[in-house]
């Protein structure tokens, strides 16, 4: 079927669940469809960057049992950029032509690269930089990647979100608690939202809308004299303290990360409310797990539809789902916006309806 092709595909930025899922999903339409050669690139760009470039070649049998495996069988790396890549001694150093040597040692013909924004928009520098012909696939369970819909992993994340609140609930009833749970998103509220609706918490609070500590112990007063004595408060990561810091820690090397907020947030309102307050960081846990369904449902339909994209020569394109459909758009035009949580949009009038304290 058509001309003979060698396709790579590599996982970039954080892992989700899912990704094991779209490998597989490219593994049978390039191999089992086109019986095209599929080369897997070992942990991202710093597999092309390795002399000899590090890859492993993909068959059926060897993604035969991983569609229900969390993490990534290629391994990822989420540090790095190449275009400005720290070195040993703290300098920084441009590594782009050595990834492109790779993709080109390894006789590919085209690159699937799924990731996130940060991690698409230095593929397609590299692919403009050095002739790679890039189709990207958007993963994250931040799910702030633009004009898709839903990303690979999202809704793995959101579901563990939700058990834990599920969890959460008849522990804090039983002690009269404030439970505060901490859930990741970077920038994006979409996790605190969405899993804050479907596990009934009382008060959510994401970057998109601002609060104050005095609306949330109001929420908490007027829930006690409606006779319900606990609270569940999702908190999304990239929340702010009152004064607009970021509240963040340091991880390795200067690199720091969201965290902390849920902490800082539990002294404040049992200060200001006396409420006896709990958190819990659900932190990489939303990372793992099997893939839900509409996951694997989804790193299915991008992966057969990323090898079309190749068949017809479709390049620097990013599949998306969009209306029910897989459709593609320029990277370009994905990797320009961020897609943050809509203030006047469905969700948060949902939440609103149900009576839920967004803080504002
Ligand atoms: O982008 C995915 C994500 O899990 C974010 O939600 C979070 O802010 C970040 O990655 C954590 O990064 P790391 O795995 O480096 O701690």
């Amino acid at each position: 079927m058509g001309e003979h092709k060698r396709i790579g595909i590599l996982t970039s930025g954080g892992d989700c669940a899912g990704l094991n899922a779209v490998i597989r999903a490219v593994t049978h339409r390039a191999v089992g469809s086109y019986q095209w050669e599929v080369l897997g690139i070992l942990r991202a760009t710093a597999g092309l960057m390795h002399h000899p470039p590090q890859a492993i070649k993909l068959d059926r049998e060897k993604v035969e049992l991983t569609l229900t495996n969390a993490g990534t069988m290629l391994g990822t790396t989420n540090k790095g950029d190449p275009f400005a890549f720290p070195l040993p001694d703290g300098t920084l150093s441009d590594r782009s032509e050595e990834i492109i040597s790779g993709y080109h040692e390894l006789g590919l013909d085209a690159l699937i690269g799924i990731g996130g924004d940060g991690s698409l928009a230095i593929l397609r520098k590299l692919a403009m930089q050095g002739g790679i012909n890039l189709v990207g696939i958007p993963k994250t369970i931040d799910n702030d990647v633009a004009i898709t819909e839903r990303s690979i992993g999202f809704d793995t994340a959101v579901n563990i979100a939700t058990e834990a609140l599920d969890r959460l609930h008849f522990t804090a009833a039983s002690h009269d608690r404030v439970m505060i749970l901490e859930v990741m998103g970077r920038d994006a509220g979409h996790i605190a939202i969405s899993a804050g609706i479907a596990g009934g918490a009382d008060i959510i609070l994401i970057p998109e809308i601002s609060y104050s500590i005095d609306n949330v112990c109001h929420k908490i007063k007027q829930l006690q004299q409606e006779g319900q004595n606990f609270c569940i408060v999702v908190v999304s990561e990239a929340v702010c303290t009152e004064a607009g810091d970021k509240v963040e820690c340091l991880v390795s090397f200067g690199e720091r990360r969201y965290g902390g907020i849920g902490h800082y947030l539990a002294e404040r309102i049992s200060a200001s409310s006396g409420a006896e307050t709990r958190v819990t960081v659900l932190g990489h846990t939303q990372r793992g797990g099997a893939p839900s369904p509409l996951d694997r449902l989804i790193a299915s339909a991008f992966g057969v539809a990323a090898v079309d994209l190749i068949a017809n020569g479709e390049y620097d394109r990013m599949v998306t789902w969009q209306n029910r459909q897989v459709m593609s758009v320029p990277i370009a035009e994905a990797i320009s916006q961020y897609q943050t949580v809509d203030p006047k949009g469905t969700l948060v009038k949902t939440a609103r309806g149900l009576g839920i304290c967004l803080g504002d």
